[in-house]
């Protein structure tokens, strides 16, 4: 098809001679669409060609192993790099090739035979490959195979030469783990590019004999597959329609982070699953700041935990749990005072210099003293301090510099803060859903609240293990602050041990993964879910994920609730689907919520057609429409 302005200036295949005839001069200056894309020269070397600014080398297979199993090319598809695999597959005459094996065959046996005769031992080489002809032979005369020839190449392509030599190792020894033999097609570079392009021309023709059940399992694309027995459903794999069932309990670690844009169905996809694991016997413990779990936490039973001025649940950041440590070695009090409440009041009085933390610490340990709590576990039971017992102790420490953290740390102690931080702790983690929100809090508190409870969670869990579920909607307010974030990352680390699989959910996908901390939580979750993307962040995440040009614009492009699903090693682009009672209890559509009942808004049609749209045929729905609704309306005759 050709484009219609172009058309006009670009004679078609006859016009063309035509035009040639009369005016030569006319047609070698006209710009063809071939002039508009193509590259201004392609640099052809010996082991690579350099197209623009991206370097391309094409490897070709030499040898395969003996034996294979289903999939086994899979390495290839998942590989953490883009590549461009082509895999020429030439059916052969059966009748030729039975002709040939019968020579081969009779030239084994004849090999062996006098092997035998002569007294030497029989080259078990010959043997093998005596019984492979034989047993080929016997499948073809009966017709039970085929015979192919198969002929595989992929192309690397790089920014940069350094990478692309990095990525051929890669490649080369990922293929080396499979018994495949690889090799560039030095000096044969461009013919290797054309033959890696979807134009259906193999120009290197290296192929390998092959019957029909090997080249069954050269099949690459099983690998989408991620249905298991157990677990629960997250969502309905797009390229085979197939089930995405799942159980994250059975990775390495049970961390999932879900990244996506504002409405991209982040909070929808995790509450789903957070209802389906209860259901199989999960607690699930989460993290709300913005008041959009209570619907689903009344409807299972579970308890709605609000933190902040007005109502009266406290958490006591000081609290132990007194739990027995078991086999590990920590001591309680050491990570409390050492790890969890130096970065809590780093935060709280934003201490400067390293004198002013070994005060904090020091005060730290007194304040427990004062109480009988020292390192010994027997003594964690005892009633733990509050703020205001180390607020006292600092001012009591008359050192200038103790007095001065003592003043910024008032405004925790006394006053409307005072209400939240400085209380025994009244809450209590005993249903098997609880939510913790803190919607009148404003910004800068949300990081310490989640901190604080989060804290709080960990102990309860080491209390008690169990299979548990703890999500963290918004975790970019604990990004914000470094201590904050270490703090996560440190949770993060240490869940599998407590059985506890954490679910971190954030929106501001830049600065989750600009900070070293985030994207250490990122890569090393099993499960990674990525949702809708901005054009802002979709080249990070291409480079921690290893995206492909086409994932990053599906990614782009997608639809609410559809995104791509990384657990392990396999990944599928996913639909995240709910049943109609589901989505009652997991939709937060304002506009749901406002007006239950409303009646769709009338839809002005475009004034553009003469004969009027048949009103039956009018859209029913209740949001705006976009614009193209619109151009479909514009388009019906
Ligand atoms: N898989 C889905 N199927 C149907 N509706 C969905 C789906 N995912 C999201 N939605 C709709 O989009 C709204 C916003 O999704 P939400 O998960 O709250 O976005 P966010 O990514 O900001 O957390 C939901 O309340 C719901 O109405
Ligand atoms: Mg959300």
């Amino acid at each position: 098809m050709k484009i219609p302005l172009l058309n006009k200036i670009i004679p078609d295949k006859q016009n063309e001679q035509g035009a040639q005839d009369n005016n030569p001069k006319l047609t070698t200056g006209l710009v063809s669409v071939q002039d508009v894309i193509a590259p201004s020269a392609i640099e052809v070397d010996f082991n690579h060609l350099k197209i623009g600014g991206t370097y391309f080398r094409t490897m070709f297979i030499a040898g395969y192993p003996r034996f294979v199993s289903a999939n086994w090319l899979a390495p290839l598809i998942n590989f953490n790099h883009s590549l461009e695999v082509s895999m020429f597959i030439y059916p052969v005459e059966s009748k030729e090739i039975l002709n040939d094996l019968k020579r081969k065959i009779a030239e084994m046996e004849a090999t062996i035979e006098s092997d035998i005769k002569r007294g030497k031992v029989i080259d078990p080489g010959v043997q093998v490959a005596l019984d492979d002809a034989l047993a080929l032979q016997e499948q073809l005369a009966k017709g039970a195979e085929k015979f192919f020839q198969f002929g595989l190449y992929l192309t690397i392509s790089s920014d940069s030469l350094e990478e692309l030599d990095q990525v051929t190792k890669e490649v080369s020894s990922t293929l080396g783990a499979l018994l495949i033999i690889s090799k560039p097609a030095t000096l044969q570079m461009e013919d290797g590019f054309k033959t890696t392009l979807p134009t259906c021309l193999d120009k290197l023709m290296i192929t390998r004999n092959m019957d029909t059940t090997s080249l069954a399992t050269t099949f690459p694309f099983t690998s989408s597959e991620l249905t298991a027995n157990e677990g629960v459903m997250y969502g309905i794999n797009e390229h085979n329609d197939s089930l995405i069932i799942f159980d994250r309990f059975t990775l390495e670690n049970a961390n999932e982070v879900v990244l996506g844009k504002s409405g991209s169905g982040k909070s929808f996809l995790v509450k789903l699953e957070a209802l389906r694991s209860l259901m199989f016997g999960t607690d699930v413990i989460i993290i709300d700041p913005e008041e959009e779990y209570r619907a689903l936490a009344e409807s299972v039973g579970g308890d709605y935990v609000s933190f902040g001025f007005s109502s009266n649940t406290y958490i006591n950041p000081f609290e132990l749990s007194g739990a027995k440590e078991g086999e590990s070695t920590e001591n309680e009090l050491q990570i409390k005072i050492g790890f969890t409440l130096a970065r809590l009041l780093k935060i709280m009085v934003e201490t400067k210099s390293a004198e002013e933390d070994a005060v904090l610490h020091n005060a730290l340990e007194m304040t427990y003293k004062q109480k009988g709590i020292t390192y010994d576990p027997e003594t964690h039971k005892n009633e733990p301090p509050l703020l205001e017992d180390l607020y006292k102790v600092l001012v009591g420490f008359e050192n200038p510099m103790a007095q001065n953290i003592a003043l910024r740390l008032e405004k925790f102690v006394k006053g409307s803060f005072g209400q939240i931080f400085n209380r025994k702790s009244t809450v209590n983690l005993k249903n098997s859903f609880t939510v913790f929100s803190f919607r009148d809090l404003e910004d800068q508190m949300r990081s310490l609240a989640i901190f604080v409870i989060v804290d709080y969670i960990w102990n309860q869990i080491r209390r008690n293990l169990k299979r548990r579920i703890l999500i963290v909607d918004e975790a970019w307010y604990l990004m914000k602050n470094q201590n904050s974030a270490e703090f996560l990352w440190s949770f993060a680390k240490r869940a599998r041990k407590y059985y506890l699989g954490l679910t971190t959910i954030t929106q501001d996908v830049e600065d989750f993964m600009s900070t070293d901390l985030g994207k250490t939580i990122v890569t090393n979750s099993s499960i990674q879910m990525l949702m809708k993307q901005s054009p802002a962040s979709i080249d990070r995440l291409a480079e921690v994920f290893y995206l492909s040009e086409g994932e990053k614009s599906f990614l782009l492009s997608t639809n609410v609730g559809e995104g791509l699903f990384f657990a392990g090693n396999s990944h599928v682009a996913m639909r995240v689907v709910s049943s109609p009672d589901e989505y009652k209890l997991v939709s937060t559509r304002p506009s749901e919520a406002v007006k239950p009942q409303a009646p769709p808004p009338v839809v002005p049609l475009p004034p553009v057609s003469e004969t009027p749209t048949p009103q039956t045929e009018t859209p029913q729905r209740s949001e705006p429409l976009s614009v193209d609704d619109l151009l479909k309306i514009v388009s019906k005759p």
